[in-house]
């Protein structure tokens, strides 16, 4: 159940000052070694050409995304933090006394603190998160602003397999948190797997409090996704500049744009970067073609309706137990148990 010490590691001086001064152990399974440029190269390979979404996520991707999520447009997280505040009691009775709660793609912690904060002596949190910088930030925050509680972080991709840490003190039960409606990355079938994973990892009388998008007008959605600034599209476009610096392709940034638009038949915001012209990039001995107007399809957003969702967490071998909204009904919080 445990992984042994040898896979605690810790790499530069400055991670080391974190981890020791502020009492967060970190696991690092390294997450994106290799398999990036393998992951880039079968994704331009194919037709449409898609790049994973998961890659977003390096320092500057992850501060690009806490940007949107402080944008107008970007309701989601808004209307999340709202739920979660207002309803913060009733969640922490649901989960319940003593847990070890394991966050799934901690991000900023705002929302980990509100439910922290109405948490019946949590015996521990694990953090876990592609992007290794701001999960060690993430981390030793929340080890500061809650002295008694043992906060560890684990490097790694969260829809792959990987063995979690034991807490010092025995948990009552483990409570996963998958907040930011993260799950509508996932193709439904995917989504499925995840969350069959997930009622494993918690096993049974565990819980997931997840955030799922609801559907509603497809305007409301395509300007969360579209925002006036153009922060959306930086970040859309900074995987680019992010296969450049670290696999030494050639994209001409100004030679795509970012699109986002609502497919309606599948429930989902679609983003692709455009391509502006004819153009050649080169990456790692191998040419890809792009017509004008040709796409790389980077990410998908599903929207869930409640009925939809439950139909999704029954198949995983979740039930349903409490359902969260905010007064429009744009965005839901869920408590789902395993059977
Ligand atoms: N998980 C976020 C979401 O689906 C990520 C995100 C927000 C995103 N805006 C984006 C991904 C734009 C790609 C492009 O809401």
């Amino acid at each position: 159940m445990c992984p042994d010490d040898s896979a605690i590691r810790t790499r530069t001086r400055e991670d080391y000052d974190v981890l020791t001064k502020r009492r967060v152990q970190l696991v690092d399974f390294e997450p994106c070694e290799g398999g990036f440029l393998r992951d880039v190269l079968d994704g331009l390979g194919q037709t449409p050409k898609t790049l994973p979404c998961k890659y977003f996520y390096d320092e500057r991707g992850s501060r690009l995304f806490d940007a949107i999520c402080e944008l107008d447009e970007y309701y989601l997280t808004r209307t999340e933090i709202a739920i979660m505040r207002d309803n913060g009691r009733a969640i922490g009775r649901a989960i319940g006394p003593g847990c070890c709660l394991v966050e799934f793609g901690s991000g900023s912690s705002v929302k980990t603190r509100l439910l922290l904060d109405h948490l019946d002596d949590p015996v521990a949190c694990i953090l876990i998160d592609i992007s290794r910088k701001h999960l060690l930030e993430s981390a030793a925050e929340l080890a500061d602003q809650y002295p008694d509680l043992q906060v560890i972080a684990v490097c790694a991709d969260f829809a792959s397999n990987c063995e979690l840490p034991c807490p010092r003190r025995a948990a009552a039960r483990r409570a996963v948190y998958f907040p930011g409606s993260t799950i509508g990355n996932f193709r439904p079938a995917d989504a499925e797997q995840l969350l069959r994973r997930i009622a494993r990892i918690v096993g049974r009388g565990g819980g997931l409090l997840i955030g799922a998008d609801l559907k509603k007008d497809r305007e409301t959605l395509e300007r969360a996704y579209n925002d006036r600034a153009g922060v959306t599209s930086a970040f859309n476009l900074n995987l680019l500049h992010r296969i450049n610096r670290e696999l030494g392709a050639d994209f001409d940034l100004d030679a795509f744009r970012h699109r986002a638009t609502y497919n309606a038949a599948h429930g989902r915001i679609e983003s692709h970067l455009v391509s502006r012209r004819a153009q050649t990039v080169r990456l790692n001995g191998s040419v890809f073609r792009f017509e004008r107007g040709e796409t790389i399809h980077t990410e998908s957003s599903h929207k869930y309706s409640l009925d939809g969702f439950r139909a999704l967490a029954d198949r995983a071998g979740f039930d349903v137990q409490d359902v969260w909204t905010d007064e429009r009904g744009l965005f839901s919080v869920q408590y789902l148990t395993t059977r």
